[in-house]
């Protein structure tokens, strides 16, 4: 496969990456170690200053997909490419100076803050730990700004984080992640924690400091409804597998992947005849167990276009459209 941004040279290039994790043993003494497939030869690559909007339902692998592009995990196979250096198997030292270029930003703001801390030294802790801040009123000055910039009021910085709403323990993470000025955010499903009320200004938060600071996005989300706006080219992920990539809105206007399609029928439209002469597609059966994915497509289960080849061969991501790329033999 070949890559899909010509144009710049890739922020990030992901290339025939695989991830497994190992689950128990088979065979009769127990020798045969299992694994799940979690991501299987995915290939896609960023471009500085994009969002790619990864789009999937629970457990196709968005999680592990976005901890192994920040080498919070090592690959089986494939590789990883920053800023044009090979990082797949960088360790140690480097791979520390390597964390403070990209940052994750967490899907649940309760669970990822430290209740018995300040936000100011939750948001210094990346800078204390790397030894970036000269003194506590460089720390101080440096999380002032940083909070300012991410729309919480300035007396927050001596509150608990257990004191805060949702929607602003989000803002107190995302100023967090960015305390290193990194170039590169994962963002794992920023705003499915919080209430549809706040997700629309954490989303317009992320691209206004994508816009001030030059960052790029990996933006993680379970459905096509919050990444539209955010992402300049989305990628779908389904148990594993990579089946489609495209610009935003050739990806909305003309998805090609049956399970794309399946999604894009749930997303509401705001317009009710458009919403009324859309068919919804309910994709029956469950997404396949990736300890023991079936021959040839993973979709093939629950495909409303199966076809016998589909049984036996797995489909290779092809460029369909100008930059829109598609696993699928029908298609
Ligand atoms: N540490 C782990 N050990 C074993 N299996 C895992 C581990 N992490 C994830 N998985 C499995 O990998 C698959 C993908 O999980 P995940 O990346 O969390 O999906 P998503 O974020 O899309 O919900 C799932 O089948 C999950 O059970
Ligand atoms: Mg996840």
């Amino acid at each position: 496969m070949s890559d899909q941004t010509a144009t710049a040279t890739p922020l990030l290039q992901v290339d025939r990456l695989s991830i497994r994790f190992p689950v128990g043993r088979s065979g009769f003494w127990g020798k045969q170690v299992n694994y799940v497939s979690a991501i299987d030869d995915v290939s896609f690559s960023i471009s500085p200053g994009e969002t790619l909007g990864l789009v999937g339902e629970s457990g196709s692998g968005k999680t592990t997909l976005g901890r192994a592009v920040l080498r919070r995990l090592t690959p089986a196979a494939g590789s990883i490419t920053f800023k044009g250096n090979d990082i797949t198997a960088t360790t140690g030292e480097e791979l520390r100076q390597l964390r403070r270029h990209m940052q994750l930003v967490f899907q649940d703001p309760y669970a990822s803050l430290n209740p018995r801390k300040t936000v100011l030294q939750l948001v210094a802790e990346p800078l204390v730990v790397h030894g970036l801040a000269k003194n506590t009123e460089d720390a101080r000055a440096t999380v002032t700004d940083l909070l300012d910039r991410c729309g919480l009021p300035v007396d927050t910085i001596d509150r608990y984080a257990h004191a805060f709403s949702g929607g602003q323990r989000q803002r107190i993470g995302i100023a967090r992640a960015l305390s290193l000025r990194p170039d590169f955010i994962v963002a794992d499903e920023p705003v499915s924690a919080l209430d549809v009320s706040v997700r629309a200004q954490v989303v317009n938060l992320l691209q206004d400091l994508q816009a001030e600071l030059g960052l790029t996005y990996l933006f993680i989300a379970h459905d096509l409804s919050v990444v539209r706006h955010i992402s300049h080219r989305i990628a779908i992920l389904y148990s594993g597998k990579l089946v489609e990539i495209a610009p935003t809105h050739s990806l909305y206007e003309s998805p090609l992947h049956p399970y794309t399609e399946a999604l894009l029928s749930s997303v509401p439209i705001p317009d009710p005849p458009v919403q009324r002469a859309r068919r919804r597609i309910v994709l029956q059966g469950e997404i396949p167990n990736p300890v023991n994915p079936p021959d040839g497509c993973r979709f093939q289960t629950r495909c409303p276009l199966v076809e016998a080849r589909c049984r036996v061969e797995t489909p290779p991501l092809e460029e369909k459209l100008p930059d829109h790329w598609a696993a699928c033999f029908v298609r």
